[in-house]
């Protein structure tokens, strides 16, 4: 089959700014993406909801920046769909008759579950919405008719329900949906400053749109190598952060230069991470470029949401008249 005609989909909860780690884990990926496949990139905003119900008030602040950070990272709303959750009403609809097919046992066992009421326990998480979060998941994607769904190691077990619901959904009411399947890419190890995965909860991250100075002053905080100590100790790269990023931003020969200089203590922490700040800041400059582009006209993003949202409606209302044919409960005949 031509890979045009097939379907990718994916989402991002809307927490502000995107960092390096959203940036290689996925983002990179997503933009690669675009030429390949008929692609459906969206913020799940009512997926913020379910952890953060009781303080909704960056929700929507936070949807305007992971948006703007998409775009300046390469998302190109001439290539692919880029919408927002809640402006797709049919993903609540679908999630609903959904949740009528849903065994409890089938979400209650879904490892985040219990992992996140345990991780975030100054949140009460012991709720319907969050035990159906992977559920209203299973929506977002099927709504689309996706058949790929590039994600992360944490959210394969989501898709494995969604297999599941589809195969049940297809078995009671007819082949509607295809199953959507995980898009596996090798993604590159991104410690956060501190040297533990980079992620928000840990307050570690680089934003991929800071500015140079915020670049500069954030790589002086970086972890290195814990035993070496003085200038003069010779340093291990493999298990110094700093080296870590090299290997993302800089070219082959820096790479074995940095490497053999820091094995011979020719060069020292200091030293490498005044030169690292200096080549992330370069290879982040259009990015960077392009998101200020965006700060100084807001209305960018919120024209391609406009647009995004009519377009993802469209093929959503679509499912949804094939949905409720399957299911008989559909009276758009009335109207
Ligand atoms: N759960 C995903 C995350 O935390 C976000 C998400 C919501 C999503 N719906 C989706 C991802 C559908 C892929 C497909 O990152």
């Amino acid at each position: 089959m031509n890979s045009a005609s097939q379907t990718v989909l994916s989402g991002l909860r809307p927490t502000g700014r995107i960092h390096l780690g959203n940036y290689f884990g996925a983002v990179r990926n997503w933009v690669r993406l675009q030429d390949l496949y008929d692609c459906y990139y969206f913020i799940a905003d009512w997926h913020a909801l379910t952890s953060d119900y009781a303080d909704t008030s960056r929700i929507t602040n936070a949807t305007f920046e992971a948006t703007a950070d998409l775009l300046a990272a390469g998302l190109d709303p001439a290539k692919s769909t880029i919408f927002v959750q809640s402006e797709v009403k049919e993903h609540a609809e679908l999630h609903l008759i959904l949740s009528m097919v849903t065994p409890l046992p089938w979400l209650e066992r879904v490892p985040t579950f219990k992992d996140q009421q345990a991780q975030l326990e100054d949140k009460d998480l012991n709720t319907y919405g969050f035990l159906g979060y992977p559920l209203l998941q299973t929506a977002d994607i099927i709504i689309y008719r996706a058949n790929f769904v590039p994600v992360g190691e944490d959210q394969e077990s989501h898709l494995e329900l969604s297999r599941e619901i589809v195969r049940r959904f297809n078995r009671f009411y007819g082949d509607v949906f295809p199953e959507p399947l995980p898009l596996a890419t090798t993604t590159p190890k991104v410690p956060g400053l501190d040297g533990r995965k980079m992620s928000k909860s840990y307050g570690n991250t680089i934003p991929l749109t800071a500015s140079a100075d915020d670049i500069r002053a954030l790589v002086m905080t970086m972890f290195t190598d814990p035993e070496r100590i003085r200038r003069k100790d010779p340093g291990r790269p493999d298990v110094c952060n700093l080296f870590q990023f090299h290997k993302l931003f800089s070219n082959d020969e820096t790479i074995a230069r940095v490497d053999r200089e820091c094995r011979a203590a020719e060069i020292g922490c200091v030293d490498d991470k005044k030169l690292l700040a200096e080549i992330m800041i370069e290879s982040l400059r259009p990015v960077r470029e392009k998101r200020e582009q965006i700060d100084r006209d807001p209305s960018i993003v919120w024209d391609v949401l406009r647009d995004g949202n009519r377009k993802a409606r469209e093929r959503a209302q679509e499912t949804m008249q094939l949905v409720r044919d399957a299911v008989k409960i559909n009276y758009s005949g009335l109207q």
